[in-house]
C-alpha cells in the first residue's frame, strides 16, 4: 500500500454534466490549464464519444496537458472505448475509464441485462480498452447499492482483464462514512486479485457526506485514489470537493498518514475559474474557498487571533491561494507586465491579437478602477469580446436611462456574426430594458431560469459580475459577463449564454 493519495479531478466530466454548467473547448482547455497547474494528478477531460465538443474537448486538453494524466470517460462498449482512446492520442499520459452499472436495480431497469450480460460486458470492455492503453480505470456505476458476490466477481474479472484503477461510486449519495468504508474494505479483502490494482471512491453528494464517505473510504477502505470535483461541483448536490479533501488531508496529516502532490496555493483560483466560467457561485461559508471560510468577524476570535493565529486557524489563508487577492496591476502597467501575469494566472490566449485585445480591455478598466485584482482579470480575460471573431454576438456599446417614476430605456449596439446592429427597448428596469432591446433583433425565444449579480472583489468599486441562464428545447446554458458597469456585465452576459446556445445548437446540428 503507498502512502500517496491520488488526486482524480472530474470537473470537466461529472462537474459538467451538471445541468447549466456545461463548458465550451476552450473554457475546459483553461481550467484543465489550471488543474495541471494544481498538480492534480488525474483530470478526466470529459466524455468523447458523447458529442463531437466533447471529443474535441477532450483532444485539446490531452494535447496540451504534460503533467497530469488526461482521462476519458467510456461506456463500456467498443465504440465509445475507440472514440475514447481516439481523443486521448496525443496525451504524454492518457487513461481510459470505462463503466458499466452492476446494482441489480440499474441492470433490470435501465440496461435491460442480465447480471451475466453485465459481467461479459465489462470483461469485453477492459480488454479491448487495455489493448489501446495502459492505464484502464474500471467502475461499477450504482456501485454502492450492487450485491457484494456479484461485485467481487465482476472486479476479480476486470483486474484478472488488466484494470489498473477500480473505482467505487456511490452514485446516488446514498451511503454514509462508516458503512461506505466498511463496504470498500470489504472488496478489497474478498476480491483475490485486488492488489493489483489501485482503489478509488467516487461519492455524490446527496445526503451532504461525499467529501466525509470519501474520507472514510480512504481511512477505513483503504483507497488510495478520490475522485472529486472544484467546488464539488456535480450533477444534483455535486460531487465530492476538491479543495475540501485536500485540505483535509493535508491539514489532518497526523490522522491520515497520506501525502497530496496539490500545489493548494492555486486551489482559490482553480474555484474562481470554475465559478466564473459556468455561473456556478460559491456560497460565502464553503469551507476553504468560501468569501468567509478565514473570515473572523467576532470581537472574542479577532482578540484570539490577535494574539496568536492558531487559536483559532486550522489552516492559513494563503496556503490555499487567499494572499493572491492583491492589488495585482494598475492604470501604468504595461503589456509585458499584463502578459505576465496572465502567464502566473494559467490563462493562454491563443494569438497575440488576442493578447492585444485583452490588454486594450485591461486599459479600459485601469481607468475606471484604479486597482487590478486577479479576479478581475481572469473576469476580462473569460469575457468574450477577448476572442470576438469565434462568437455570434458580441457586445460593442450601450446607453441607457432610468428616474424614479419613469419607465427605463435602454439603446444597445451589438455585433452579429461581425456585423453591428442596434436594438433599443423599454422595459422594467434598466437591465431587463438592455436584455429586451437584445432580443429585438435576437428573437431567441430562450426562457431566463437565473440572472444573478456578484461584486468580484467585495465593494461597489469593484466589477459586478452576472450569470444568466437561459433554457430553449431542453437546453441549459450559463453566460458571464463582467464590467463596473452592472447594466453592461449584464448585456455581456445575455449575449455570451446566447452565444452558447447557438454553439450548443450547431453542435447537435453537426451530430445529425
Ligand atoms: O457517479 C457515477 O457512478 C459516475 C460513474 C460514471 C463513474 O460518475
Ligand atoms: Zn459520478
Amino acid at each position: 500500500m503507498t502512502d500517496k493519495l491520488i488526486i482524480f479531478d472530474t470537473t470537466l466530466r461529472d462537474g459538467e454534466q451538471s445541468p447549466g454548467a456545461s463548458m465550451t473547448r476552450d473554457e475546459k482547455l483553461r481550467i484543465a490549464r489550471q488543474l495541471e497547474r494544481l498538480k492534480v494528478d488525474v483530470i478526466e477531460a470529459g466524455f468523447a464519444a458523447s458529442s463531437n465538443g466533447d471529443f474535441e474537448a477532450v483532444q485539446s486538453i490531452a494535447n496540451a496537458i504534460k503533467d497530469s494524466t488526461v482521462c476519458s470517460l467510456s461506456r463500456a462498449n467498443d465504440r465509445d472505448i475507440s472514440r475514447a482512446a481516439e481523443a486521448l492520442k496525443g496525451a504524454a499520459n492518457a487513461r481510459i475509464h470505462t463503466f458499466i452499472a452492476t446494482s441489480a436495480l440499474h441492470m433490470e431497469k435501465k440496461l435491460r441485462m442480465t447480471p451475466d450480460q453485465v459481467l461479459e460486458q465489462a470483461i469485453q470492455s477492459v480488454r479491448f480498452a487495455r489493448n489501446l492503453v495502459a492505464d484502464v480505470e474500471f467502475s461499477p456505476e450504482d456501485g454502492y447499492r450492487s450485491d457484494m458476490d456479484f461485485l467481487c466477481r465482476v472486479l476479480e474479472a476486470v483486474i484478472t482483464e488488466g484494470a489498473t484503477t477500480i473505482n467505487v461510486p456511490d452514485t446516488v449519495g446514498y451511503a454514509v462514512p462508516e458503512l461506505y468504508g466498511q463496504f470498500i474494505k470489504t472488496l478489497r479483502e474478498r476480491v483475490p486479485n485486488s492488489d493489483k490494482a489501485i482503489w478509488s471512491v467516487h461519492c455524490h453528494n446527496d445526503l451532504g457526506m461525499a467529501v466525509a464517505n470519501s474520507l472514510a473510504g480512504v481511512k477505513i477502505g483503504g483507497a488510495r485514489q478520490v475522485e472529486c470535483t472544484i467546488n464539488g461541483l456535480g450533477e444534483r448536490a455535486g460531487n465530492c470537493s476538491l479543495e475540501e479533501i485536500v485540505m483535509a488531508v493535508k491539514t489532518r496529516r497526523d490522522y491520515f498518514g497520506l501525502d497530496v502532490g496539490i500545489d493548494t496555493k492555486h486551489i482559490l483560483a482553480a474555484s474562481r475559474m470554475v465559478s466564473q466560467t459556468t455561473g456556478f457561485v460559491v456560497q460565502p461559508n464553503k469551507a476553504v474557498v468560501g468569501a468567509n471560510a478565514f473570515a473572523h468577524a467576532s470581537g472574542i476570535h479577532q482578540d484570539g487571533m490577535l494574539k496568536a493565529r492558531d487559536t483559532y486557524e486550522i489552516m492559513r489563508a494563503e496556503d490555499v491561494g487567499w494572499s493572491a487577492s492583491k492589488m495585482v496591476l494598475g492604470k501604468l502597467s504595461g503589456r509585458n507586465a499584463f502578459k505576465q501575469r496572465l502567464q502566473d494566472l494559467g490563462v493562454q490566449l491563443e494569438s497575440e491579437v488576442e493578447i492585444n485585445t485583452a490588454f486594450a480591455l485591461f486599459k479600459e478598466l485601469a481607468d475606471r478602477k484604479a486597482e487590478i485584482f486577479d479576479e478581475d482579470i481572469l473576469a476580462l480575460v473569460s469575457d468574450e469580446s477577448v476572442t470576438p471573431e469565434k462568437e455570434q454576438y458580441g457586445f460593442v456599446s450601450l446607453s441607457q436611462h432610468s428616474e424614479t417614476g419613469e419607465r427605463p430605456h435602454a439603446s444597445i449596439v451589438f455585433t452579429v456574426e461581425g456585423k453591428e446592429v442596434k436594438g433599443t427597448s423599454d422595459g422594467n428596469g434598466p437591465v431587463d430594458a438592455s436584455l429586451k432591446a437584445i432580443e429585438t433583433h435576437v428573437k431567441s425565444g430562450a426562457e431566463m431560469v437565473l440572472y444573478s449579480v456578484n461584486a468580484i472583489s467585495g465593494s461597489t468599486e469593484s466589477q459586478g459580475e452576472v450569470t444568466v441562464r437561459l433554457q430553449n428545447s431542453g437546453r441549459v446554458v450559463n453566460g458571464t459577463g463582467a464590467d463596473p458597469d452592472i447594466v453592461v456585465a449584464s448585456a455581456k452576459a445575455y449575449l455570451s449564454a446566447l452565444n452558447k446556445l447557438q454553439s450548443k445548437a450547431d453542435r447537435v446540428a453537426a451530430q445529425g
